[in-house]
């Protein structure tokens, strides 16, 4: 018995004196190991009277369990030793500024998203968002487009398999006018919002690729007319564009969803310094049919709206000349295009 505590307290000293790991589980192999030196009295208890077993054995156990929970505990506190020591020695100091070589860039299409939102945030707009993919009644028919339009057909609107409750499939939206639709379901008037994000359509080749971005602007109030939409949008080109003389045009156009619709071009300089109108955007007054879908009473109510692809404008801003070079991560193209912290808007 006397044998039995000088030799716990001997394996006690040596878990305590263990600096690290591996003394640590050197320590427990010499004592609880399977030549350890209290797995061997444990095997020699079978040679004991049946008394003596008892009492020597219970011992056995105390002193067993002594060491293990001193031996956890030890290894808890080296690895917390450990891990305080390395966090000290990996200390990174995050407010120092970028090295001057720093190889990360902000993409042309964050940039220019970012400045955009930016001028619709000076004029007082709020951001809306909605999820990509939609129901079929805000990303069509509540837009007044009927079951019979083209941009219904399956090569322009990828499906979603149908599901079994007889509803129509659900689809990638093909463009962000159901956040229009999202708005004013659940918000009344007056409404001045921008809608930013991804949008899909079935389609592929230097000018289109299956996703890319819009922004939608709606404003809805009792005395909105079509000469706001127009100094909305010609002063967002002119800050955009950085050109305070940028001319705009808006010729006449079709949307199911709005009446009158029209498509805005700019006079753009190309890169032989020859003048030429692009189209940038599609805008006109909300149809009466689609304020009433969305519970709006257009006697009382009536706004405008727009939607730009966001890649157009950014193609035409920095001179990029292949959409699909947006999206192929080409790390050549992303540091010549890209843009430095310290050059952002
Ligand atoms: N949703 C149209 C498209 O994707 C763009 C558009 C045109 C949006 C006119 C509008 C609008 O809000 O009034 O081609």
């Amino acid at each position: 018995m006397e044998n039995l505590e000088q030799l716990k307290d001997q394996l006690l000293a040596c878990v305590h004196k263990a600096s690290n790991l591996n003394e640590l589980e050197e320590t427990r192999l010499q004592a609880l190991g399977k030549k350890g030196k209290l797995t061997l009295m444990m095997k020699n208890l079978g040679q004991m009277e049946p008394e003596q077993r008892k009492t020597v054995g219970q011992e056995l156990n105390l002193v067993k369990q002594a060491i293990s929970e001193a031996l956890d505990q030890q290894k808890r506190q080296l690895e917390d030793d450990d891990l305080a020591e390395r966090l000290k020695a990996e200390q990174l100091d995050i407010t120092l500024p970028a090295r001057e070589q720093s190889e990360g860039r902000l993409h042309p299409l964050s940039q220019a998203l970012d400045s955009a939102l930016e001028i619709f945030g000076r004029m007082g707009y709020e951001v809306k968002e909605g999820p990509d993919i939609e129901n079929d009644f805000n990303n069509f028919t509540a837009l007044n487009i009927p079951a019979e339009h083209p941009a219904r057909q399956e090569q322009d609107t990828f499906y979603l398999p149908p599901n079994s409750d007889g509803e129509d499939p659900m689809v990638l939206r093909t463009h962000t006018s159901p956040v229009q639709v999202r708005t004013m379901l659940d918000q009344k008037p007056p409404i001045r919002i921008i809608a930013p994000g991804r949008t899909y359509r079935s389609d592929y080749d230097a000018t289109h690729t299956p996703m890319f971005h819009q922004i939608e602007g709606l404003v809805i109030d009792k005395d909105i007319t079509m000469g706001h939409l127009k100094g909305c949008l010609e002063e967002f080109c002119r800050l955009f564009f950085e050109n305070p003389n940028l001319q705009l045009r808006f010729r006449p156009a079709f949307f199911p969803f709005t009446e009158p619709s029209a498509e805005v071009d700019i006079l753009w300089t190309n890169n032989k310094g020859q003048e030429e109108w692009l189209e940038i955007l599609g805008c006109g007054m909300v149809h009466p049919n689609v304020l009433e879908n969305c519970g709006i009473d257009p006697t009382e109510n009536q706004g405008f709206a727009f939607g730009m692809g966001i890649e157009r404008i950014a193609m035409l801003k920095y001179g990029i000349t292949d959409l699909r070079l947006f999206f192929e991560s080409d790390l050549r193209w992303l540091r010549h295009y890209g843009f430095h912290w310290f050059e952002r808007a």
